[in-house]
């Protein structure tokens, strides 16, 4: 599974959804072939443009709503109740819903990097985790992370790998892959120590 057929499962019908940092609106496109309504934006204009001929010429384009943005800006908040922010990096993500006092019922995310920074600043900014999903796209792996509205306590653990893993067989893998990565590091770096031993104390239901 892609990291777009992953969050296009997360969403249901009665989604009200913006893509933020949406590029060429995959996941439009995946949502309009389910025949749902759906906003894509994009900080750049032309990134807008190419979307919306390709749009056109895929005939999805009477179910994706354009919108040139910088994050929430020109966005009718009213209209929307679901964000996605899907290849961003962790402090944009942060920034632009810290520049908004509206509240979202879902945030799907998959950062690029720092996911620990952004489990505890959701939480600062009113968000827990629902459950989280590992993914693996071309040898890769992405952290995707729904987020509902509430807060929550989090155990160290937690914020460093996580809660509610739907998919533990690619949690084991990932975690895996980072024990190796970092077996020749664990005495440089006291981060890396410790989520190293947090790894190696995990327990997998
Ligand atoms: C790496 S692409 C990810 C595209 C797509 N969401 C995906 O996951 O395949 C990141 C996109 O975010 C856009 N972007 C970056 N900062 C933004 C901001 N502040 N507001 C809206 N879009 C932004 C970029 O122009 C770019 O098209």
């Amino acid at each position: 599974m892609t990291r777009l057929e992953a969050i296009n499962n997360r969403i249901s019908p009665n989604d009200i959804v913006l893509d933020v940092g949406c590029d060429t609106a995959l996941l439009g496109g995946l949502l309009a072939k389910r025949g749902i309504h759906n906003y894509a934006s994009d900080i750049k204009e032309n990134i807008v443009k190419n979307a919306y001929e390709k749009a056109c010429s895929e005939k999805t384009d009477k179910y994706i709503t354009f919108i040139v943005s910088d994050g929430l800006d020109n966005v009718k908040l009213e209209e929307i109740d679901t964000l996605v922010f899907a290849g961003m990096g962790t402090y944009t993500i942060l920034k632009i819903l810290d520049r908004t006092d509206k509240k979202f019922k879902k945030i799907i995310t998959i950062s690029n990097n720092n996911h620990d920074i952004l489990r505890i600043n959701m939480n600062n900014l009113g968000y827990s985790i629902k459950e989280e999903e590992i993914i693996k796209e071309n040898g890769k792996y992405y952290n995707l992370i729904e987020f509902k509205i509430g807060n929550a306590k989090y155990t160290r653990e937690e914020v460093l790998l996580g809660k509610n893993h739907q998919n533990v067989e690619l949690l084991i893998e990932k975690n895996n892959y980072l024990l190796t990565k970092y077996k020749d590091f664990y005495d440089k770096s006291e981060s890396i120590k410790e989520l190293v031993d947090v790894i190696k104390n995990y327990k997998y239901n």
